[in-house]
């Protein structure tokens, strides 16, 4: 049993798709949840969770913006004395041709998908490291080191790829506080917003290649990411969880 009583958790990103599921999934096992995004739905997502019995906050919260990161840390610090777990999930993947993409277009995503994932984590360490514990998990995908996945995606790709050296090293450097770092590689999960960006036969492409013959759900991550939050996984840092139906291995 993944046991998150008493455990305050902010997930970025989390007023849709995965991030969701995540907060959802971590408040049903006990912890007090911050749900925060730029779009509104973190407000029902933060209400679905209170109406089932668990506790949630909805906040605004720009992970590009580092100031309004650290105020809502402080938020957080100051409503429940703690911040035991960080989800870096937010993210954006707007797919671009490489010989259309501008810089404007590159330095966005890696604002949002990179930059944004240090702004967190820069935030929350202070506290973790006076607990002498966190769990921070990042969401990062098989496009930056495990597949090609499109050509429109390079921006994205380098973004998550660097997440993927970030979670390694930082988590090398945050083991003696008694925090870990991990970050776990969705493959095709069914939350509407990257079908968007794919057309009908990449996907289909995607499934065919897929052993278990499916997209994943948002809650199948989900579980991912409560397990990695979790005392279950005290022994593991600075790891990628694959969880992708085994799309990667084929
Ligand atoms: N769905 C998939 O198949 C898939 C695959 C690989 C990786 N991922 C990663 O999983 C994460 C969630 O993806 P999703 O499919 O749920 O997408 P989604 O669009 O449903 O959710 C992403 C959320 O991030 C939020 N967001 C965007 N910019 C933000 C910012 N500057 N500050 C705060 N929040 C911001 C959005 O408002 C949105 O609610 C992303 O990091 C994505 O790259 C998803």
């Amino acid at each position: 049993m993944i046991d998150l009583e008493n455990e305050v958790a902010i997930v970025t990103g989390a007023g849709h798709g995965i991030g969701e599921a995540v907060a959802k999934l971590l408040a049903e096992n006990g912890a007090k949840v911050a749900v925060t995004d730029v779009v509104d739905g973190r407000e029902a997502v933060a209400e679905s969770i209170e109406s089932a019995g668990g506790s949630a906050i909805a906040r605004e919260m720009d992970v590009t913006d580092p100031e309004q990161v650290e105020a809502v840390v402080d938020e957080v610090v100051e409503e429940w004395g703690a911040v035991d777990i960080l989800v870096n999930n937010a993210g954006v993947f707007p797919a671009q041709e490489l010989d259309e993409m501008t810089r404007e277009d590159w330095d966005r995503v890696i604002d949002v998908n990179l930059n944004g994932v240090f702004n967190c984590t820069e935030a929350v360490l202070p506290v973790m490291q006076e607990q002498e514990y966190g769990r921070i998990v990042n969401i990062s995908s098989a496009s930056g080191g495990h597949i090609g996945w499109a050509g429109t995606l390079a921006h994205y790709a380098a973004s998550k790829g660097g997440v993927v050296g970030f979670t390694r090293s930082a988590a090398i450097a945050l083991g003696p506080d008694g925090i870990t770092m991990n970050a776990v590689i969705p493959g095709m999960i069914d939350t509407g917003a990257a079908q968007e960006v794919s057309s009908e036969e990449e996907i289909e492409a995607a499934v065919g290649m897929t052993p278990v013959g499916r997209q994943g759900t948002p809650r199948e991550l989900a579980g991912a990411v409560a397990y990695l939050s979790s005392d279950l996984a005290a022994f593991v840092t600075g790891t990628t969880l694959v969880v992708d139906g085994g799309y990667t291995l084929v």
